[in-house]
């Protein structure tokens, strides 16, 4: 094919796909987030087999639009960070704590890109220790795809909008810290922005999103985020269910470390 073909061939693909997204329903959100080269990346990912076509929109966030998407039989989500409005200077920041991505310099488009690496490297490092999180599935550029937690019809509410009963409530709880103390102890991880904003309730059980932030523990501020997200989840719990508390969750962050070093001891 020629290159002026080829070029022809690849606008009208891109059309086929904003044709698509234009038959979502979130027609306002559009431009901020499917510029060209976002488009180009979609484009990309469904020329793989990664996705078959685009869904409605699930949720406008501070720095991304999530989006439905569809291969074969199977719902997933995108996590489409917007290069344009994104707040790439505090981005920066936590990146630059972090030894895995300290260097990384260059434009917004590059930074937002190692931001959703570093989402996709986090939520990957979270499944791998036994956390709940949406099973992360592939990246490009600004593009993170992953499972859609819900089922079919019903997307799976945040925690802030559940009632639970208290039985309930505690064996939330429970799970939520045991998540905590895995990330921390195991994953070497801080979620960094936990509350009842990032914890998705799927049909009775806990799921952890929005890992973009996570921090490794060698992060400046990885102790300070660690006690604000435990502080988070007391407080929400205590004041909601009169459930758990801080002490609660700092006794069993030091349990799991003291039984994970005698192993280690014993190992050698
Ligand atoms: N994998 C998923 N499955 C189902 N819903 C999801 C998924 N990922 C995100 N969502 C929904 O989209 C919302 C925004 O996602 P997320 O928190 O990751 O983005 P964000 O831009 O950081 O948002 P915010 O700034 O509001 O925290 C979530 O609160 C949740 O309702
Ligand atoms: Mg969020």
């Amino acid at each position: 094919m020629s290159r002026r073909t080829k070029d022809e061939d690849f606008d009208t693909k891109i059309d086929v796909l904003r044709t698509r997204i234009k038959d979502s329903d979130d027609l306002n959100v559009q431009d901020a987030v499917f510029d060209k080269r976002t488009l180009m990346d979609l484009y990309h990912l469904a020329s793989k087999g990664v996705i078959d076509a685009l869904g409605g929109s699930v949720c406008t966030g501070k720095e991304a639009n999530i989006f439905k998407a569809i291969v074969g039989e199977k719902e997933l989500a995108l996590k489409i960070y917007r290069i344009s409005t994104s707040n790439f200077n505090a981005m920066q920041d936590y990146l630059h704590g972090d030894p895995r991505f300290g260097n990384v310099k260059g434009t917004k488009r590059a930074i937002v890109a190692a931001w959703t690496r570093k989402e996709f490297r986090n939520l990957t490092r979270a499944e791998e220790v036994g956390v709940a999180v949406p099973h992360p599935i592939a990246m490009r550029e600004n593009i993170l795809v992953m499972d859609l937690i819900g089922n079919g019809e019903n997307v799976a509410p945040p925690l802030k909008d559940v009632e639970l009963e208290t039985e309930d409530a505690k064996r939330i709880f429970e799970k939520i810290v045991e998540y905590i103390s895995v990330l921390y102890n195991r994953a070497q991880l801080v979620h960094a922005d936990l509350s009842e904003f990032n914890i998705l309730y799927d049909e009775g059980e806990p799921v952890i999103i929005d890992m973009g932030q996570s921090v490794t523990l060698d992060h400046p501020m990885a102790r300070r985020f660690l006690e604000r997200d435990i502080a988070n989840v007391a407080h929400y719990f205590k004041k909601k269910y009169n459930v758990g508390s801080t002490e609660e969750i700092w006794a069993r962050l030091r349990k799991d470390k003291d039984e994970i070093d005698e192993i280690n001891k014993k190992e050698g």
